[in-house]
């Protein structure tokens, strides 16, 4: 497989007409709302673009891809993403990455929702990924021999960008927002965790755990994009009584802050 491959050719997609953007944003459970922020030159439902691996879409993971300017900066917003728990390796799960680097991304702004891990961080609070741990048992870059003249051995030392967090906590102050910071883990899913698994998550140091993410992130840095993720906590991690629904409300109840630090961090970019 060749690196272009692995970026996503557009070829005679109407994508490949657009100018290219300079910052993509992926939207996790509940958070969409951003997307309606965009002066649209394009939208369209995933189904319709190159190489869309989505199979068995889940409630409010529909996604749709949203091209256009954001205070006359070009971006490209994914609203919702494809999952490794689809039953998707992690190579199908960067699909979103794999096609902002095709649309001339150089920057990723990621975001989710996520279990707390423990009782640091307060249920409906946003949180700067600082680092990750992949769980996922699967590397977007398996099988893959690398970028032209590269290795696919990307290091992940400074995977989520020191100057793009610096900027994101600027903006936070600005606006009056906390933010906190975390490390992220990535499970395979679709099950919450058990209480076992929650308490070993703990000691491994996460902070926040979710299914998603970790794919696109190894996948940008893999490509030459600089990252920036952030989670709203939508729950305790391992709690018995945990619902999709209750997650897709909380994702939903913390727009309001979400969408007013998202353009505050796009400013400073
Ligand atoms: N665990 C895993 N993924 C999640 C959770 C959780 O508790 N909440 C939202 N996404």
């Amino acid at each position: 497989m060749s690196s272009t491959e692995f970026a996503l050719a557009l070829e005679s997609h109407p994508l490949a007409s657009l100018e290219p953007v300079e910052v993509a944003f992926v939207l996790g459970s509940g958070l969409s709302v951003f997307a309606d922020a965009v002066d649209a030159e394009y939208d369209a439902p995933f189904g319709e673009l190159p190489e869309f691996p989505g199979v068995g879409e889940v409630a409010g993971h529909r996604g749709r891809l949203v091209v256009g300017t954001i205070a006359g900066r070009r971006v490209a917003v994914f609203a919702g993403r494809v999952h490794r728990y689809q039953g998707l390796s992690a190579r199908d799960a960067a699909w979103t990455a794999r096609l902002a680097a095709s649309l001339g991304a150089h920057t990723l702004v990621v975001t989710n929702a996520a279990g707390g891990v423990g009782s640091r961080l307060a249920t409906g609070g946003l949180v700067l990924i600082t680092d990750h741990l992949n769980l996922q048992g699967d590397s977007p870059l398996a099988g893959w021999p690398g970028p032209a003249g590269g290795t696919p051995f990307v290091p992940l030392g400074d995977a989520y960008d020191p100057r793009l967090r610096a900027a994101a906590h600027e903006a936070a102050d600005s606006l009056g927002i906390a933010l906190g910071e975390g490390v992220y883990a990535a499970v395979l899913g679709p099950n919450y965790e058990t209480p076992a698994e929650v308490r070993a998550l703990g000691l491994a140091g996460a902070d926040m755990v979710g299914m998603s993410t970790v794919p696109e992130v190894i996948a940008a840095r893999a490509l030459g994009m600089r990252v920036l993720g952030i989670s709203l906590v939508t729950n305790v991690a391992g709690d018995a009584h945990l619902s999709h629904d209750e997650v897709l409300a909380a994702g939903r109840a913390a727009t309001d802050d979400l969408m007013r630090l998202l353009p505050a961090i796009l400013e400073r970019l």
